[in-house]
């Protein structure tokens, strides 16, 4: 989480520092602030509280300053405050970071200095002030800030991407890195750095730093040196051009990215039709072992991509959640697939369940939105669900086109034909559920979604739509689970939301339903069957093949949310405590 974007260059250092910020707000929007050189040579500081906005009123756009470093937070150490805020600093530095430093109390307590903040960030300014002195007192000659950078890099524990102006040398930025993005970008005259490569427009070289590398960045040139301070020849990266999929303007980024579901799907139908689609569609088939991995949403997804991949391969798929993968003890090898989902390619903790897949032998297949990601970089299968970027913290299109890429995958890999008429169905519920009047429910306190298999996935990932946006208490169970336990919590208070797509259990949730009703809740149900006409509340789906309704049951639950979201008063774009991608473990 957080972002970090810097400019060195012409006079308008505040002015580039600040868009950059605006542009990498989805990652995080607690507070913001910026460290700029002024004219006379002086390291500046201004900070401010909530969003990158209200950094506006305290920035003169009219000083001239051709350095600068920003950052957008989310915080984890210390509460968003402007003495938490970034960049934080000491008498002869000024950073900002990304990433958290573990071993942040030991070095506090090694560091002979007062603290102002709680964060662990302020550790490396001072850290960086400790290896600064230290060098000068052993030292008669011109210290070496590459020296200190390094010393101090040497000390840090965790994941970090740390920018830096150094008061001794103030024409130009460093950074450093270990398991958190930075790259680094040039133009005629000018260099920019960000923690999202995407941040970054119309530049002609990029580069991207690896784990412990160091760099120092002037307006024409730019100096890469590996862990012992070789300098070294850093290949260029490309930088693949986003697909914004719709200039059409919404009053969120969530409906409007909700809205771009059917060309999202039509972006994907036209990847089926890649060589790259069918050849992995195939591989797959030769491992012994397949585990899907992901986070939250990605997570979902991957649950999906279990029960379709059993299904059509007739073997047992895994599916795990990726911050349980990554500790747990893994029976993996060489003759295993492990696919990871990410919407950001950038989520670190299936980042580390990829890294310790590979370290066990097994192969593995990325499925993320993001071209130029950290993931992308270590698959040995990428495939590149190209449905354009998504800012709404809430996953949305995203989680839709990961479920289709996997349905596709596992069609393929059957030389099942793959069904398309899911596209036209998308846009024909879109305009359907525009009708839908989801205020009836607004009275409800709790809010229960159930189903069973397919239909469990959707469940899960209503719940957590509505709760992460609308900060109510709302739950996803498989239908049959209800009567175990939940069942006490039923009331007329409750709304009970079942999805029944899948014909072989659909009495089974009829079931479920009668139950939930008996006990005072109401009831909406999402399906394509007719047998519910005599309830009140229903949302009925476009007849399609079942095994790929779950592309369209969830979007009434994501309008659900988003609805829900904005009649509490709330920004659905931006709920509190989350940030959209979550680069820290
Ligand atoms: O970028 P990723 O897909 O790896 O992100 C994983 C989760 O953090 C993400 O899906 C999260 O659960 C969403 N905000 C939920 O809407």
């Amino acid at each position: 989480m957080c972002g970090i974007y810097g400019y060195i260059g012409k006079e308008k250092a505040l002015f580039h520092v600040f868009d950059g910020l605006k542009r990498l707000e989805y990652r995080g929007y607690d507070s913001s602030g910026i460290a700029y050189v002024d004219k006379n040579g002086k390291i500046k500081i201004i900070k401010s509280i909530g969003e990158v906005e209200n950094l506006k009123n305290k920035i003169n756009f009219c000083e001239k300053s051709n350095l600068a470093i920003g950052h957008t937070r989310w915080a984890t150490h210390g509460k968003p405050d402007i003495k938490n805020c970034h960049p934080h600093f000491s008498e002869h530095f000024a950073l900002v970071h990304n990433g958290i430093i573990e071993n942040y109390k030991d070095l506090k307590s090694q560091l002979n200095y007062k603290f102002y903040s709680e964060t662990d960030t302020e550790v490396i300014a001072k850290l960086l002030e400790e290896n600064y002195k230290k060098l000068i007192n052993n030292s008669n000659k011109e210290i070496s800030i590459l020296n200190i950078i390094k010393n101090s890099l040497d000390k840090l524990k965790g994941s970090f991407a740390v920018a830096l102006i150094y008061k001794n040398n103030p024409q130009n930025i460093y950074v450093f890195k270990k398991n958190s993005p930075l790259v680094i970008a040039k133009n005629n005259q000018e260099s920019f750095i960000s923690s999202d490569i995407n941040a970054i427009n119309n530049c002609f070289e990029y580069y991207s730093l690896s784990d412990m590398d160091i760099a120092e960045i002037g307006e024409n040139y730019i100096k890469i040196y590996d862990e012992n301070l070789n300098l070294i020849n850093k290949k260029k990266i490309k930088k693949k051009a986003l697909n914004y999929l719709t200039s059409k303007k919404y009053s969120h980024n969530m409906l409007k990215e909700i809205n771009e579901i059917p060309i999202a799907l039509e972006h994907i139908y036209k990847e089926f039709q890649t060589k790259n689609f069918f050849n992995i569609s195939k591989k797959i088939k030769e491992y012994k072992n397949i585990t899907i991995v992901g986070c939250g949403t990605a997570y979902h997804a991957g649950l999906y991509g279990k029960y379709i991949l059993e299904k059509y391969l007739n073997k047992k798929i895994y599916s795990e959640l990726s911050s349980e993968f990554k500790y747990k003890n893994i029976i993996i090898n060489k003759n295993d697939l492990v696919i990871g989902i990410s919407q950001s390619g950038e989520t670190a903790d299936t980042i580390s369940a990829l890294e310790r897949a590979k370290s066990k032998g097994a192969s593995v297949l990325v499925i993320t939105n993001t071209p130029n990601s950290t993931m992308t970089r270590l698959a040995d299968y990428l495939i590149i669900c190209n449905t354009g970027p998504e800012f709404g913290v809430a996953a949305t299109k995203s989680y839709v086109s990961q479920i289709y890429t996997l349905y596709g995958l596992a069609c393929l890999s059957i030389n099942k034909k793959i069904n398309n008429s899911v596209i036209n169905s998308s846009k024909k519920l879109l305009k359907e559920i525009d009708k839908f009047e989801f205020c009836k429910f607004y009275n409800k306190e709790k809010f229960f979604f159930i189903g069973r298999l397919f239909d469990s996935v959707t469940a899960f990932e209503g719940a957590l739509k509505l709760k992460e946006i609308s900060y109510v208490h709302s739950e996803g169970y498989c239908a049959g689970e209800l009567k175990h336990g939940t069942l006490s919590l039923i009331d007329e208070k409750s709304l009970v939301i079942a999805i029944i797509t899948q014909d072989s259990i659909k009495e089974k949730t009829i079931n479920a339903i009668h139950e939930v009703k008996a006990r005072g809740a109401e009831v909406l149900v999402i399906t394509q069957f007719k047998d519910f006409k005599q309830l009140d509340n229903i949302i009925e789906l476009p007849l399609i093949e079942e095994d790929i309704l779950s592309v369209l049951s969830i979007i009434p639950l994501q309008l659900f949310a988003f609805n829900f979201s904005l009649m509490k008063g709330l920004n659905p774009d931006k709920p509190r405590n989350l940030a959209k991608s979550v680069t820290v473990e």
